[in-house]
């Protein structure tokens, strides 16, 4: 029998991990406590996620679990065993603007989290491959200082810098910047993983997302910038822009590219290597121009206000440089762009809402 635990499993990543697996495994195991409830309010819960997925995935086991309660974590480990080939950890507190409210649950959340299922691997299954979804904010604001131009509808960077064409590569420091007590957690993760790879030597993937989306994702007004969007002008619920005059520029990638990567490092895995994964120059838009195109898809007009303050640690230009992937597993590529992301998000939204 060959297993796949999923954290996080109703998440946006993790449901899509569950989905895109369950044809490749035996048994799918799916973790998740619905703390995303917790964290945003009913906007955010992936209760109904967790229902879909147990209607319609015939292999797919879930477990309540708090990735926190290691003895919990460990009587799974316990079950499964050496069965367990692949670790695919998503569960997380993923917004920085919470992370300040409660850096204790956040800490304990991301960082001891990861430990957690990074321990039981090595305990009981240290041959699998694991997958840790890191992000793009262990950078910190190191991207905000890069020389940036102001064009009509978004910031750019200056055309002669060597991360024009294709965007912040690995080597960006993540030391020396603020991070947000998110970031920080993540940081600690993110070290962990890479250490639990190199020291231990087994076979981890660190994926530092930029903006992770997709048509299933529960967007709150703090996490999940498209999604909230979308659900706005489908709702004509007011919208806040936070600063940088509305021309951030963030890369989206879909959560089935993202775990297609999953897939092609599962079959060729390195030990604690760190990849950026991200729409790259693919994908990406600021929000003037993903509000206009979810107006265009919409047809409504939205009902958004300018506030003149940033969110601390935002990224006023942010583009994935995937070149390192690309290079180590050449045979993957995206498949959906900002615009069938979108599309696809407004027909699954009207359903739903
Ligand atoms: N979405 C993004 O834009 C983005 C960007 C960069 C990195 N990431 C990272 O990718 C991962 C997945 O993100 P996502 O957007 O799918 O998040 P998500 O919030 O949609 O899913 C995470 C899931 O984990 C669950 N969870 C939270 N705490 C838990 C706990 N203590 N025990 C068990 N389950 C718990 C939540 O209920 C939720 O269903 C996270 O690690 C996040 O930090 C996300």
């Amino acid at each position: 029998m060959s297993v796949v635990i999923i954290t996080g499993s109703a998440g946006l990543i993790g449901s899509e991990a569950v989905d895109f697996f369950s044809s490749k495994f035996d048994t799918v195991v799916g973790i998740d406590n619905n703390m995303r409830a917790y964290f945003f309010g009913e906007d955010g819960s992936t209760a109904w996620n967790k229902n879909r997925l147990q209607e319609t995935v015939p292999n797919y086991k879930h477990y309540n679990t708090d990735i926190r309660d290691y003895a919990a974590i460990e009587q799974l480990f316990k079950e499964y065993n050496s069965a367990i080939e692949l670790i695919v950890h998503t569960a997380a507190q993923p917004s920085h603007d919470w992370a300040a409210k409660e850096p204790l649950t956040d800490f304990h959340v991301n960082a001891t989290g990861t430990l957690n299922m990074l321990e039981a691997t090595r305990q009981y299954c240290p041959k699998a491959v694991f997958i840790f979804t890191s992000t793009n904010k262990v950078y910190g604001d190191n991207p905000n200082f890069l020389p940036l131009v102001e064009k009509e509808t978004r910031w750019e960077l200056n055309e002669t810098h060597p991360y024009f064409n294709n965007g912040i590569d690995e080597q960006m420091s993540i030391d020396h910047t603020k991070h947000s007590v998110f970031g920080a957690s993540k940081v600690a993760a993110d070290i962990m993983a890479q250490e639990y790879g190199r020291y231990f030597q087994m076979n981890v993937g660190v994926f530092r997302g930029g903006c992770l989306t997709g048509p299933r994702h529960s967007g709150a007004q703090l996490h999940g910038f498209l999604a909230y969007l979308m659900k706005c002008a489908i709702t004509k619920k007011p919208y806040t822009i936070f600063g940088y005059k509305g021309k951030q520029v963030r890369d989206n990638i879909d959560g089935r590219d993202l775990v297609n990567c999953f897939w092609h490092f599962y079959q060729n895995p390195k030990q604690g290597e760190v990849y950026n994964v991200g729409g790259g120059r693919f994908s990406n838009c600021s929000m003037i121009e993903g509000i206009q195109l979810c107006e265009a898809i919409t047809g409504n007009k939205m009902n958004y206000t300018y506030s003149e303050s940033n969110r601390i640690g935002d990224h006023i230009w942010y583009i994935s440089d995937m070149s390192k992937f690309k290079k180590h597993y050449p045979a993957w590529t995206w498949k959906y762009n900002l615009q069938d992301i979108l599309t696809q998000m407004f027909e699954e939204m009207r359903k739903r809402i």
